[in-house]
């Protein structure tokens, strides 16, 4: 497959994390922290994933600061708008300059029982609204043992991408579940062979050049001690980073990972 330049994404999900103005003095350290230590914001993109209630704060922070950090949300409503108590649209967040929204994390569709079904139609939703979804697929332990690590987060994938026009723009992140928040990481050669085996349904449904330009993250228990490993695969273009991405020293490291990727 070509090689193309896909600049490398580095994701914090904050999960239930930080309130408004935890969220303020967070995001600000972290920015100092890059720039004192001159981090080229250019060369890796850093984006923030906060709850609902912060991304106002954190949005006129970035703003009003010029802070090059992304934001995004951790979930979307099926829905335009309506009677649909607690939901949130797309289109909302659109309107506080969000990028990205996850979709499908592991912990939705295991405690909101979101199905392959709900997440296609939130990645629709999502880029109905031109927010860029952010994909999450990923087998338990008990599939692995049974299936083996790519038949899940294949079939997830298939199903989230189906309707899909080629032209769009999408992130898919590959996190077993097994790894999240365990300490536990894939190493580096499951991560490739997953994110390979991902990018072959990117390029099976959405076509060559799609595959080519689609970044694919790694997520979990990913940390500054781990990264660089990571990156040197061909086909991991980044992270998409749980509970390191609460401290902002350690998530500035993993930022910098170029830094430590020829250790
Ligand atoms: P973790 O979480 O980095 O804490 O393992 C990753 C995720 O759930 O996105």
């Amino acid at each position: 497959m070509a090689v193309a330049a896909r600049t490398p994404l580095i994701a914090g999900n904050w999960k239930m994390n930080l309130d408004h103005l935890q969220a303020v003095a967070f995001v600000q350290k972290l920015h100092w922290t890059l720039k004192d230590a001159k981090h080229e914001s250019e060369s890796v993109e850093t984006a923030v994933f906060p709850p609902f209630t912060d991304i106002r704060s954190v949005q006129t922070l970035i703003d009003a600061d010029k802070i090059p950090f992304a934001l995004g949300a951790q979930d979307l409503s099926v829905h335009d708008s309506g009677a649909y108590t607690g939901e949130v649209s797309g289109a909302f967040l659109a309107k506080l300059d969000a990028t990205y929204v996850i979709i499908g994390h592991s912990e939705r569709r295991e405690y909101h029982a979101e199905s392959d079904a709900v997440v296609a139609a939130k990645v629709k939703a999502a880029l109905k609204h031109g927010l860029v979804p952010v994909i999450c697929v990923g087998e338990t332990a008990a599939d692995l043992e049974e299936h083996g690590a790519s038949a899940v987060p294949v079939s997830q994938l298939e199903a989230a991408l189906e309707g899909v026009p080629a032209s769009a723009d999408i992130v898919v992140a590959y996190e077993p579940v097994w790894a999240i928040g365990s300490g536990q990481a894939a190493t580096p050669q499951q991560a490739q062979d997953v994110c390979a085996a991902l990018r072959g349904v990117i390029a099976k449904v959405l076509g060559d050049e799609a595959a080519a330009r689609t970044r694919i993250l790694y997520g979990g228990s990913v940390k500054s001690a781990n990264i660089a490993s990571f990156m040197r695969e061909p086909d991991v273009d980044g992270a998409l980073v749980g509970g390191a991405s609460l401290d902002a020293n350690e998530f500035a490291a993993i930022i910098r990972f170029e830094k430590h990727v020829g250790v």
